[in-house]
């Protein structure tokens, strides 16, 4: 299928500054930008709205913003690679590269934008100590940005916070404060304690620098790969999204930028629908990232201005998604920074084949106990991990029997476990499970058909 793709190690980054003369000039001043063709296409509503509410602001960050920004915070972040895939490009049909914001200091995008708030804080606010609310990647990105500037941060977690995210904040020495079972918990608290102390709130998404600070992606991908046709970005609260589009439209205003949310918590594409902010209701997604259910006031009439699509990924595109970003790249991606390249993968963007696209891949703070899920129930899926429930004479030699079928098939058994009990069978039979490590769905039928020829009752087990 796929040709070998280059190794991460030995890709190189694309040409910095456009050469030709063809190529997109970067503005020296922030203009209205005429509205691209494809923002006319209708977006459907496709989530139930809760409740709507909050007008919107005038657009409040200009491309110049973003360039302070990026001067700001150009000594404190990486500027992450934007890696060509051969393999993922004959995969999905495009000509793909992967902007790997996973490679961050605290794993993800988030420390741009935190940076960029922190550096711009008065000595009295400094001194006071800043103060977050989050359950993720912001929170490193706010301990992170503070650390480095010998400032004091509070973040305030839900209680139902996993251990990794919790210990990985408080490795930048923010002081962690564990409140309340969801974020409006702890936002709530946080607020509580902003007034007791002083402290300066740190926004996730919805404050202009903070939306500054992400746009420096944008920056970065133009100088990375000045002829792009299309960029895909993960949506949560916005803030991403609308930094890059501010960003590359001002610069060329034919790229076309697409928005990714979790299908569960389409906030933003139900919002751009409605015409006004829309909250949706809230759910559970392995994207914990992207599961906002009600985007930003600064946020919204920027991505209603400037994104061309928004479209949505179901938790088995994601799940998948960051199979195969682990297996063919080598690249380890959490829920939301799989998001973008599943809606590739999916075909679920109109337009982009043979196009040159970019998928920001945002972060990759996967808990590894989802991780280990992830991958078994893939490997499952694609039938490289099967198994079989058997019921064979409960008398000495039956389980070798099938272990010989197994054997001579080439597969590899994992684990037998016999069950005299809680079972259909007989009492003179017994039920074995073998679990089964093969090439894929088409060796488990051989292997299915084979011990069935010899007479025993066997069932493959569906995966989850
Ligand atoms: C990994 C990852 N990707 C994407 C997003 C979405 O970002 P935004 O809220 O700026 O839209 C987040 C937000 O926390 C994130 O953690």
């Amino acid at each position: 299928m796929a040709k070998t793709s280059t190794p991460a190690s030995k890709r190189t980054k694309s040409a910095a500054k456009p050469t030709s003369k063809s190529a997109p000039k970067a503005a020296t001043k922030t203009k209205v930008l005429p509205k691209p063709a494809s923002q006319d296409v209708p977006m459907p509503v496709v989530a139930k709205a809760t409740e709507s509410s909050a007008l919107a602001l005038p657009i409040t960050v200009s491309f110049k913003d973003i360039e302070t920004a990026r001067d700001a915070i150009r000594r404190y972040v990486y500027e992450t690679p934007c890696a060509a895939s051969e393999r993922l490009s004959n995969m999905t049909g495009c000509k793909l590269s992967l902007k790997l914001e996973n490679l961050q200091m605290t794993g993800s995008y988030k420390e741009r934008g935190s940076l960029n708030k922190i550096l711009r804080l008065s000595d009295k606010e400094r001194k006071a100590g800043v103060i977050a609310a989050s359950a993720g990647n912001h929170a490193q990105g706010v301990a992170y940005a503070a650390q480095r500037n010998g400032i004091k941060a509070t973040i305030v977690m839900p209680e139902t916070t996993p251990l990794a995210k919790v210990r990985g904040t408080q490795e930048f020495n923010a002081e962690v404060i564990l409140h309340g079972s969801s974020y409006d918990d702890a936002f709530a608290r946080a607020m509580e304690l902003q007034r007791e102390h002083g402290y300066s709130f740190i926004h996730a998404f919805d404050d202009p620098l903070i939306i500054a600070g992400q746009g420096t992606v944008g920056l970065e991908l133009l100088e990375q790969n000045p002829y792009l046709d299309a960029v895909v970005v993960p949506i949560g609260g916005g803030g991403l999204i609308a930094g890059i589009a501010i960003a590359m439209k001002e610069i060329n205003p034919k790229i076309r930028i697409i928005g990714v949310e979790a299908e569960q918590v389409p906030s933003m594409k139900a919002s751009v629908a409605a015409g006004k902010i829309t909250e949706v209701e809230r759910a559970s997604t392995i994207a914990d990232g992207i599961a906002v259910a009600k985007v930003g006031k600064h946020t919204f009439p920027i991505v209603q201005k400037y994104i061309d699509e928004i479209v949505t990924v179901n938790e088995e595109e994601i799940a998948n998604a960051i199979m195969v970003l682990l297996e063919r790249e080598k690249t380890l991606v959490e829920g939301s920074g799989a998001a973008g390249f599943a809606a590739v993968y999916n075909h679920k963007i109109s337009g982009i084949d043979g196009k040159r696209v970019a998928v920001v891949v945002t972060g990759g703070n996967i808990d590894i106990t989802i991780l280990a899920k992830i991958l078994e129930r893939g490997l499952a899926k694609d039938g490289r991990l099967a198994s079989l429930k058997i019921i064979v004479p409960d008398k000495p030699g039956s389980i070798a029997e099938i272990a010989a079928i197994v054997a001579k098939h080439r597969a590899n058994v994992l684990n037998i476990a016999h069950d005299r009990v809680f079972t259909a069978a007989s009492l003179r039979e017994t039920e074995v499970e073998f679990l089964l490590e093969t090439k894929g769905k088409h060796h488990v039928q051989e292997i299915v058909r084979d011990i069935a020829k010899h007479n025993f009752h066997v069932k493959l087990e569906k995966p989850a």
